[in-house]
């Protein structure tokens, strides 16, 4: 045990140095609340590691629990991963993100390991703390390490999407499985002037965090600064990249000349953007002796594939949408808006569920959030 503190003050230096931890209350809960507890068995590039009677190996379980990765600890069919032990570094910028005073009530949506719901009760105490999952083995597991470990937050087993009304309002909700729309019980269980934390799921990723202040009528605000992506809710049926790709329909294609390339996603903040303006996923294929292909695939059936041609960038697109030309237009948009990072947007929602999202200020330039 005192090696694992070793290692986590470790880890806590180092998060300290890369600027994630920053208050004296989220640096005291990092050193405080041992992680080792709640990942005594994990799946690492397809290996399971955990905690062992072999010195050595034993080692090498301790060593990675207290490294900056996620830690995938639940598996479903098709390798999707359920359940996880988030990075520590985008752990502790969501919990500085989240402002906690020392005396917020608070709910987290996705207990997993309940490492998080540790943290959480360090910083507010466990009277404070709501955490709900939809799995029931992971709320049972979790109040067992949390319990061991001296913790005793209030569990639920249930979606996450319908909050937990019995004990709001809350001052702060912290989603830790991203939502592809912010539900509307997390408007009306949120004090007002409290903070919505929520990863916004696309299926072009893009790693939007939007951080919402509640008022009486709607909860808006700017995207942070940093990028994260959470697993998604389990509530949805996803599809995905590959299984589009391979019942694509390609009558009627249409090609042309493009001048963008595929760079534009080597910069972050296009690629929230973009991702907040349209639904596709991408894709990269490479087939033999041709040049590589990006394609973009969207659950409506409408594609698009970009290659380098012999005279320039070609992009050809098929289906009841064009999801080059929006990603063209979107391009326009943000560069005529001089190409800004992705805390200059945010996002306001109102408690019927509209959501826009904004360059500057609500009032700013606007459009309608693509679902
Ligand atoms: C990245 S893990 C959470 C990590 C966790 N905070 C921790 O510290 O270990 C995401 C969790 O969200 C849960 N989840 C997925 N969909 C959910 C939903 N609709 N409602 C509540 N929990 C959900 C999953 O079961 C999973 O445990």
């Amino acid at each position: 045990v005192s090696s694992a503190a070793q290692l986590r003050s470790t880890l806590v230096a180092d998060l300290i140095r890369s600027g994630d931890l920053v208050s004296p209350e989220c640096i005291d809960a990092f050193l405080a609340v041992p992680r080792h507890v709640f990942v005594p068995r994990f799946f690492l590039d397809q290996r399971e590691v955990s905690i062992s009677a072999d010195p050595k190996l034993n080692r090498e379980w301790l060593e990675l629990v207290y490294s900056d990765e996620p830690l995938l600890t639940q598996v479903g069919g098709s390798s999707q991963w359920l359940s996880s032990s988030s990075q520590p570094s985008l752990m502790a910028a969501m919990l500085e993100a989240l402002q906690l005073s020392g005396k917020g009530r608070v709910l987290e949506i996705g207990t997993g390991t309940g490492y998080n719901a540790a943290l959480l009760c360090e910083i507010v105490g466990d009277t404070r703390v709501t955490s709900v999952d939809i799995d029931e083995e992971l709320i049972t597991s979790a109040r067992r390490r949390l319990a061991s470990a001296g913790y005793r937050p209030t569990l639920v087993a249930l979606d996450g999407a319908e909050g937990f009304p019995e004990r709001s309002p809350y001052d702060r909700i912290i989603a830790t499985c991203s939502v592809d729309r912010v539900p509307s019980p997390w408007l009306s269980q949120t004090a007002e002037e409290g903070l919505i934390l929520v990863n916004l799921y696309r299926d072009l990723g893009g790693g939007a965090i939007a951080k919402l202040q509640v008022t009486e009528k709607e909860a808006s605000g700017h995207f942070v600064s940093f990028s994260g992506g959470y697993m998604p809710s389990r509530a949805y049926t996803m599809t995905n990249a590959f299984d589009l790709y391979e019942s694509r329909n390609e009558s009627n294609p249409t090609q042309r000349p493009t001048r963008i390339g595929v760079d534009v996603f080597n910069n972050d903040s296009f690629g929230m953007f973009a991702a907040l303006r349209m639904t596709a996923h991408r894709l990269t294929v490479t087939p033999e002796e041709e040049p590589e292909q990006l394609w973009l695939l969207s659950p409506d059936g409408s594609w698009a594939c970009h290659t380098d041609g012999p005279t320039g960038p070609l992009v050809t697109q098929g289906g009841p949408a064009r999801l080059w030309d929006t990603l063209e237009s979107a391009y326009t948009d943000w560069t005529s808006l001089g190409s800004p990072p992705r805390e200059s947007f945010g996002l306001t929602v109102t408690q019927t569920g509209e959501h826009t999202l904004w360059y500057d200020s609500p009032s700013g330039p606007s459009w309608t959030l693509v679902t």
